[in-house]
């Protein structure tokens, strides 16, 4: 198995390093794989002028799996919109087609605590968001700034084709079929025509899957609900812009968003994995970050990818177990356990492999 590894900016080469640690622990232990980095994001752009190089994007077309970190950084956001490190991340999803993310919130009970939500609320959480990740109004035309009746518009498009939604409506009901069988569509069709449209399509294809239940939910409601109850979801399924801004909220139900993964998946299962936090200029080469959501990226990469079960959930507990022992970055940590760097973390999780 071919792996291009993109570490990207900020925090992304610190993180990365550890998801790299814990896949040369697994070759050590005789899996196939290779690794090859090359610069995607800010990165990209200092190194050949394009947040993401045509080098990038060869070694990625050519790989099995891609492993990413974050992009983005202060000093980039002055450059014009095509060459920001942003333009790079959504270019290569596009680019390999993979329309379906897949992000979990997942809640560690020890880390029960470390949620901004009561324990009651969050504890046993296990919800799956299937966020479509190539559309919507993230690359809908016409877009633009321009001058009408002489003052500047900002506009975009939101725009859904049947066949794109239909293909992430598949599999979001085959993951709910291997879950809990309960599928939420979240759309805004009371106010949008893009979304009565995608609800339309939902339930056309849900007479393919007579054992999951689909429900309906309005956006708004739906970021409420996440945060009010959201034990009561199972899967849910939504548009890009939506399900941008969801993924973030149900990160926090899981103490932080330094503990989620993520995978993004073309038709073949070829996929890119990520966290789904940023690139965190903040608190980047201070060896702070949390690298957890990277390499719990690195698992989902042998479930979906590599389709190899067994290693998947020798990665998922080696993070258990470090978590268990009290191992904490600092974003997660509470009075009691053992606060350390990103690096000591992933060494934590290697030796518990
Ligand atoms: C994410 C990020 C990206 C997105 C940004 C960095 C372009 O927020 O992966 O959720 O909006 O998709
Ligand atoms: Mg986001």
């Amino acid at each position: 198995m071919k792996i291009a590894v993109l570490p990207g900016d900020g925090i992304g080469p610190e993180i990365v390093a550890q998801a790299v640690k814990v896949l040369e622990a697994l070759r050590a232990d005789g899996a196939k794989i290779e690794m090859e980095s090359a610069p995607i994001g800010g990165a990209g752009y200092d190194a050949a002028g394009d947040p993401l190089p045509d080098a990038t994007l060869k070694l990625a077309r050519a790989a099995d799996a891609v492993l990413l970190g974050a992009v983005g950084g202060v000093q980039y956001d002055t450059l014009e919109r095509p060459l920001r490190p942003e333009r790079g991340l959504l270019r290569i999803r596009k680019e390999l087609n993979l329309f379906a993310n897949l992000r979990p919130a997942l809640l560690y009970p020890e880390l029960a605590g470390a949620s901004s939500l009561k324990p009651e609320v969050v504890a046993g959480l296990d919800l799956m968001i299937v966020r479509e990740l190539t559309g919507d109004v993230y690359f809908g035309q016409p877009r633009g700034i321009e001058v009408r009746n002489g003052e500047r518009v900002g506009f975009n498009t939101m725009l859904y084709s049947e066949s794109e939604v239909r293909r992430v409506a598949h599999v979001a009901f085959d993951i709910a079929m291997k879950r809990g069988k309960r599928l939420c569509s979240v759309e805004k069709s009371n106010v949008l025509e893009c979304s009565e449209l995608w609800k339309e399509v939902m339930i056309e294809v849900a007479k393919d899957y007579p054992a999951v239940e689909l429900s309906h939910m309005y956006v708004d409601n739906a970021a409420m609900q996440i945060i009010r109850a959201p034990k009561q979801f199972d899967t849910m399924v939504t548009g890009n812009i939506f399900g941008d801004i969801l993924s973030d909220a149900a990160s926090m139900l899981s103490g932080s968003i330094g503990m989620l993964p993520s995978a993004s998946l073309d038709e073949h299962n070829k996929g890119m994995y990520e966290p789904i936090h940023g690139s965190a200029p903040d608190i980047a080469g201070k060896d702070m970050a949390n690298p957890l959501a990277t390499i719990l990226s690195v698992a989902m990469m042998y479930r979906y990818t590599f389709a190899d079960l067994a290693t998947a959930d020798r990665i998922e507990n080696a993070v258990k177990k470090v978590i268990a022992e009290g191992y904490r970055t600092g974003d997660i940590w509470t009075e009691g356990t053992q606060k350390v760097s990103c690096s000591t973390m992933g060494d934590a999780v290697v030796k518990a492999l």
